[in-house]
């Protein structure tokens, strides 16, 4: 894992119609600059903003009872050590109270849930039923008493200043309007509160020929023996290669009204974490 702060990346993605090459998206609305427009990407296809919940919904409905499996088998175990840099970055303290956003099957919020302690509290929130029905398990049998809230991260149900922090692993990348998701998690923070938000990113280019291939032939694959599911695989692949790189979503955390971010590359800008400061 490389853990370095890299604030030089390259942000040398070119706007393309149509399906991009690996590692080149198509012009998108979430960027600044993009059209505006009521058309959005669900992976590589474009699909009209009201369907892209949707799309997605589907995706992590088929995936929940296989998600843990196939995310140690996809990375390797690495996504544990991404999250324990997280969880680390985070620098809770009891007492704290945590918002994990598209919290899923809940590997951050119990990791959180034992560091704030009694006094604190941790959320774990997701807009898929499916997903979060996999974390509430997780948490109780771990012995967390944690709340459990479904919802849309572009519309929280929380009043603005409540949260020390708030996190989102690998979700951010699934959301329609990034930016008013990134928007409602900056108005939940407290002043002096911290975002980190936990995301694939670009890769650094010596990997890319091999992150290509592994990306479009072996996680298909994977899927379809391990999830019986190649769709959402190959959806996984292409909305990493769209989704914003390092310094592109810096930018939008910073017009989302967050100061002082900055981000780690994690194993070559194969996963990027980001974090904030809401001033
Ligand atoms: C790849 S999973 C990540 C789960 C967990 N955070 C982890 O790191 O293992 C992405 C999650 O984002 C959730 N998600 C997608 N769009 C969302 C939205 N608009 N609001 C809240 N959660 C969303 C999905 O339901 C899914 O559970």
């Amino acid at each position: 894992m490389n853990e370095t702060r890299d604030s030089h990346a390259s942000s040398e993605r070119s706007e393309s119609a149509g399906r991009p090459e690996a590692g080149q998206p198509a012009a998108s609305a979430d960027r600044p600059g993009a059209e505006p427009s009521d058309a959005t990407h669900f992976g590589y296809q474009t699909v009209a903003e009201s369907q892209k919940a949707a799309r997605v919904a589907e995706v992590f409905h088929s995936v929940a009872a296989r998600y843990d499996l196939m995310n140690d088998l996809m990375s390797g175990g690495l996504h544990r050590l991404w999250k324990t840099f997280t969880v680390g970055q985070a620098a809770l303290r009891p007492g704290m109270r945590v918002l994990d956003i598209a919290g899923g099957t809940g590997d951050l919020a119990r990791a959180f849930a034992r560091r704030v302690g009694d006094t604190g509290e941790v959320w774990l929130t997701d807009i898929n039923a499916s997903m979060l029905a996999v974390g509430r398990d997780r948490l109780v049998d771990d012995g967390c008493l944690q709340p459990v809230v479904q919802c849309d991260a572009e519309s929280l149900p929380f009043p603005s200043g409540y949260f020390d922090r708030v996190t989102v692993a690998f979700g951010l990348r699934n959301m329609t309007h990034k930016e008013r998701a990134l928007a409602e998690m900056q108005r939940v923070l407290k002043p002096g509160g911290r975002l980190l938000v936990l995301e694939f990113s670009k890769v650094h280019k010596p990997l890319q020929r091999a992150y290509d291939v592994y990306s479009f032939s072996v996680l298909p694959w994977l899927g379809k023996r391990v999830a019986g599911d190649e769709a959402s695989y190959r959806y996984l692949a292409e909305s990493i290669r769209m989704h914003p790189d390092q310094e592109t979503l810096k930018s939008m955390m910073e017009s989302a009204g967050l100061c002082r971010v900055r981000y780690y590359n994690l194993t070559g800008g194969v996963v990027a974490l980001h974090e904030g400061l809401k001033p």
